[in-house]
Order: structure tokens, then C-alpha cells, then sequence
């Protein structure tokens, strides 16, 4: 079967690459607490840009949130003048919290995720025992976007494809010639994002990540994480497809669905839950809106025992 989205992703990435269509300016802001980089993409014809993948920090010990990491990104774009049209989601993040409404409320800006969203809404919704008040449609977010869906950052075309494996719900957002792949590549030394969260899938990630793998060797591959690799010792955070067909440790050119499989389940099964599982996935599965204040005013996360 005809794959169009990918097609029309390739189109977006070689009219770049050729000059008929404007090349993102790219910034990205890297949080070492949560090893997260978050990216503003910038129309360089324009002040027109989006925000991909934010960070609220949050101290798990005292309950604390801040905006240290946002009010970066809030300073950068007020110092450039940016408009900000998206604040976009590759998806829920079970490691760190989101600052989406934080920034819409700075800076305006339309809030992004894949429409799977409500999947991973239906799941964690009855696993944290959420009560009619938190709605499984996706309707926190302003806009929940398909495999083969195109917008405008500007004048920048964005295509997006559904890359499903690590959650049900991840999305890549191909502007122009780079592409926000959030968690499922990481750097080729690294490997690969986890697949043992409720709803993913190794198999699924492997399809995925072939599918991305197919766009031009050229394209900017712009990562969600970085956790330095052994014998390296800076953080990164862009790559190409070129170099992750070359060189990626767990999918390289030649490694098969069923030895990947194999691998990538076997490797989570070593691995301990992330840190900050329990709150992430209670603030991002609302679109990074903490939940209603009870009535003493105080807001409350919830801590499922033996569930995870
Ligand atoms: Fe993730």
C-alpha cells in the first residue's frame, strides 16, 4: 500500500533541502534534570514560530513545580520577537512534565498532539482512577493532528507522521527539512526509545522507525532526550538519517524486526521506571494542565501503589 504521508514528508524535506521552501532556524534548550531537549523552530522569513516538546520542572522530594526551564524559552522568544503559532507535543511524556499551558499563557500559541492522545487518555485515565471531570477526547488540546496532516509554521510547511511504538500516541513533525522525531531515535550511540510503557510496542517502534528512516538521507533529525552514551561525554541532540541508517546502535541498515524485537524487550526489561512516571503522566495526559485545586485550595497528584 502506497504510503502518502510519507511521501508528502519526503516532499516537505526535499523542497527544503532545495531551496523552494524556507529551512527552520532551530534553538533548542537542553534541561539536564530530565535529560530533555525541548527545540523552537523559527520561520527565517518571518517571527513566526513553534515550540516543540517544553519542560515544567518539578521537584518530586517537596511537590515543587517551577518554570526555570520554560522562562528560558519564554526570554528567548520575547528577545527575538517571535510569534509563536504552536506549542506543539510529540507526545505524553512519562519523564518529565510539560510547560504547554504555561507558555500558551506567555506567549500564546496553539497547543499540538497526535490524535491518538485519547488512547493513552482511555488507559491512564482508568489507571489513575480519574473521575468524569478529566475528558478522554483530547479536547485540552487545541488541535490533535493525523499521520499525513500538513500545517504552516509561517511560511514553513509541516508534515507529520504517526510514529507509534513508544506510546500509541507519538507523532514526528517534519518542518521543512527537520524533523522532530521526539522518542523513538535517539543519537546513533545511544539507540532507541523504550517500548514497555502501557499501550507501546518494540514491534511497533521498529515500523516506525523504518518509516523514518525512509526520509532522505539529508534530513535534520531533531531528538526529545539525550543521556550521553558511554565514552561520550557531551549532550546531543540533532542528528541525520544518513548517519542513523549508518550508525544506530539497536536499527541500523541490516538489523531485522524480529532481532530488534528481541533486543529492545529484553533491554526493558532491565530498566526502572522514570523518575518522574507517576506525576508526568497525571499533568500530561491533561495537556500539562495540573489537576483542579481541592477545596482547600491545594492541587493534588495521585500515587497509585503496586501498579506500576
Ligand atoms: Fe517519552
Amino acid at each position: 500500500m502506497p504510503d502518502h504521508a510519507l511521501a508528502q514528508a519526503a516532499l516537505t524535506v526535499e523542497a527544503a533541502r532545495a531551496g523552494r521552501a524556507p529551512r527552520p532556524h532551530v534553538t533548542s534548550f537542553f534541561d539536564p534534570a530530565t535529560f530533555t531537549a525541548s527545540h523552537v523552530a523559527r520561520d527565517p522569513g518571518s517571527k513566526s514560530a513553534a515550540i516543540i516538546d517544553s519542560v515544567l520542572d518539578f521537584n518530586p522530594a517537596s511537590g515543587r513545580t517551577a518554570t526555570r526551564s520554560a522562562d528560558l524559552i519564554v526570554n528567548f522568544a520575547r528577545e527575538q520577537g517571535l510569534t509563536i503559532e504552536w506549542i506543539l507535543e510529540t507526545h505524553a511524556h512519562a519523564d518529565h512534565l510539560s510547560a504547554a499551558p504555561y507558555l500558551q499563557q506567555k506567549l500564546g500559541g496553539k497547543i499540538a498532539i497526535g490524535s491518538q492522545i485519547v488512547t493513552v487518555q482511555e488507559t491512564f485515565g482508568t489507571l489513575f482512577h480519574a473521575g468524569p471531570e478529566f475528558a478522554r477526547d483530547g479536547s485540552q488540546f487545541d488541535r490533535l493532528f493525523q499521520d499525513g496532516d500538513t500545517f504552516k509554521i509561517g511560511n514553513l510547511d509541516v508534515s507529520v507522521l504517526h510514529v507509534p511504538g513508544h506510546t500509541p500516541a507519538d507523532i514526528a513533525y517534519v518542518v521543512g527539512e527537520a524533523a522532530f522525531i521526539g522518542d523513538t531515535l535517539f543519537m546513533p550511540d545511544y539507540g532507541t526509545a523504550r517500548t514497555d510503557f502501557p499501550g507501546g510496542s518494540a514491534r511497533t517502534l521498529y515500523r516506525s522507525i523504518r518509516r523514518l528512516l525512509s526520509l532522505p538521507g539529508e534530513t535534520r533529525l531533531l531528538l526529545c532526550h539525550d543521556y550521553k552514551a558511554p565514552g561520550r561525554d557531551q549532550f546531543a541532540w540533532e542528528t541525520t538519517v544518513a548517519q542513523e541508517k549508518a550508525a544506530n546502535l539497536h536499527v541500523h541498515d541490516g538489523v531485522e524486526e524480529e532481532s530488534f524485537v528481541a533486543m529492545r524487550k529484553a533491554r526493558d526489561a532491565t530498566l526502572d521506571m522514570p523518575r518522574l512516571i507517576l506525576p508526568s503522566i497525571q499533568v500530561n495526559m491533561r495537556g500539562g494542565r495540573l489537576p483542579e485545586p481541592e477545596s482547600n485550595g491545594t492541587r493534588y497528584l495521585k500515587l497509585p501503589l503496586d501498579v506500576f
